[in-house]
């Protein structure tokens, strides 16, 4: 793109301060400049003009979600449902770990944090031994794609390599980068990470099928025969992935995806819950939540929307082709940018200061019109990392962790 042609895409979208250092630039800046005012999709910015506002037109009812007396009733029946799955490499492993992990406060991707208190044990490594449970289980290896994302992909793939990828067959894992998003002030100027450098980020864990496809590897899920995914965020040290028990009751269902969920700690409690938009299975988000539905109760006088996802979906693949190229809405979400202050030095924000823009895997399970929500036992499935202390930390995983055996 040359510079005429930057500057008027620019002042298209009021965002002609991206050329203010444009002359100090050498040759090579001004070109990558260039480019990444052509790559980038600036019309994203337009989404700050109608925030939210698919939930405030949706009509929301409860959505029972299936609850473990079922489940453990039916438990051999799933059981063998989902390893003849497995066994057959129908099932396959998703990471989405592209994200920043801004709250956590390390400069390393998520997945390299240290939370052993004797020994190194690394959230990545929890997660693999997690998912070997159900290699051991099944005699197979479960296919495992990593989503990663521009800012942790080379750290990402050679801390893998360095730990042997903590003893999971190297063949059967696939690692792929996520799309980048501009990032914005309150004003929806986007911020400069550098003189010759807009800044963005990961844009949200919805994009990854699009990005699979995009990188060929949705070939590789056709070519091994794969017809369930199974997605999942780094975060949970207690993560049971590829779960047969899960897989076998989503299948049993006929649904076209199934989603874990855990019955909430608080009416108030800061998870998405499900519940049914216009008639479709969606998640409603913790902000989205009215005093009326924290109230709501059901027949069994129980909380009407009870059932909070933890982020671990089953998507049936042939099904994620049918939307593909539906837009999945764009969520905008407040963060810590890391920017240029006015005299053009770089800054880290100790407080949020703008916006990014994010697609949601959670969007999904509306687009695909069915869904199982599937009841687990928070204390052993659900130990969210976020923050370094407090709810949702490494302190509180830890103590999960300690609950459940899990040496540290
Ligand atoms: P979070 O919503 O916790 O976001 O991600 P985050 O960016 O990692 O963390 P903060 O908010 O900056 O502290 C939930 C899951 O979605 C993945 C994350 O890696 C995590 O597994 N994710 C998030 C992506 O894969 N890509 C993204 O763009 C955002």
């Amino acid at each position: 793109m040359t510079y005429q042609e930057a500057y008027r895409k620019l002042e298209e979208y009021g965002q002609l301060h991206v050329l203010k250092y444009y002359d100090e630039l050498d040759e090579t800046q001004k070109q990558q400049l260039l480019q990444q005012v052509d790559e980038t999709d600036f019309s994203i910015l337009k989404n700050l003009q109608h925030r939210d506002a698919a939930f405030q037109t949706s009509e929301i009812a409860p959505m029972p979600a299936m609850e473990l007396d079922e489940i453990n009733r039916r438990r051999d029946e799933f059981t063998g449902i989902g390893l003849d799955a497995i066994r057959q490499g129908k099932v396959a492993a998703v990471l989405l770990a592209g994200g920043m992990g801004t709250r956590l406060g390390s400069d390393d991707p998520k997945c390299m944090y240290d939370i052993g208190l004797t020994h190194p044990v690394y959230i990545m490594q929890r997660l693999v031994e997690n998912l070997m449970d159900v290699v051991r289980q099944a005699g197979v290896y479960v296919p495992f794609f990593i989503m990663t994302s521009d800012k942790n992909h080379d750290k990402t793939v050679s801390f893998m390599e360095k730990m042997n990828y903590f003893g999971y067959d190297p063949s059967m894992i696939w690692f792929f980068k996520q799309e980048m998003a501009p990032a914005a002030d309150y004003e929806g100027k986007v911020y400069m990470e550098e003189k010759g450098r807009i800044s963005t980020s990961p844009n949200g864990n919805g994009g990854w099928f699009l990005s699979m496809k995009r990188c060929g590897l949705i070939d590789k899920v056709h070519e091994l025969g794969i017809e369930w995914l199974n997605t999942f965020a780094v975060d949970n040290v207690l993560q049971r992935i590829a779960d047969p028990v899960f897989v076998g009751a989503t299948i049993a269902s006929g649904c076209a995806s199934g989603a874990k969920t855990v019955r909430k700690a608080a009416r108030d409690e800061r998870v998405g819950v499900m519940c049914l938009a216009d008639g479709k299975p969606s998640i409603i988000e913790y902000y989205e939540m009215t005093p009326e539905l924290m109230d709501a109760k059901n027949e069994k006088g129980d909380p009407a929307y009870n059932f909070g996802v933890i982020m671990n979906y089953l998507f049936r693949e042939k099904d994620l082709e049918r939307i593909v190229d539906e837009v999945l809405p764009v969520h905008i979400v407040e963060k810590k940018i890391p920017c240029l202050d006015e005299n053009g030095n770089p800054v880290s924000p100790e407080e949020p200061n703008g916006y990014k823009f994010e697609q949601l895997v959670l969007d999904m399970v509306r687009e695909l019109d069915t869904c199982l929500p599937v009841e687990v036992d928070r204390a052993r499935e659900f130990a969210p990392i976020k923050n370094k202390t407090g709810i949702d930390s490494v302190e509180s995983a830890r103590e999960l962790c300690r609950q459940n055996g899990i040496e540290l």
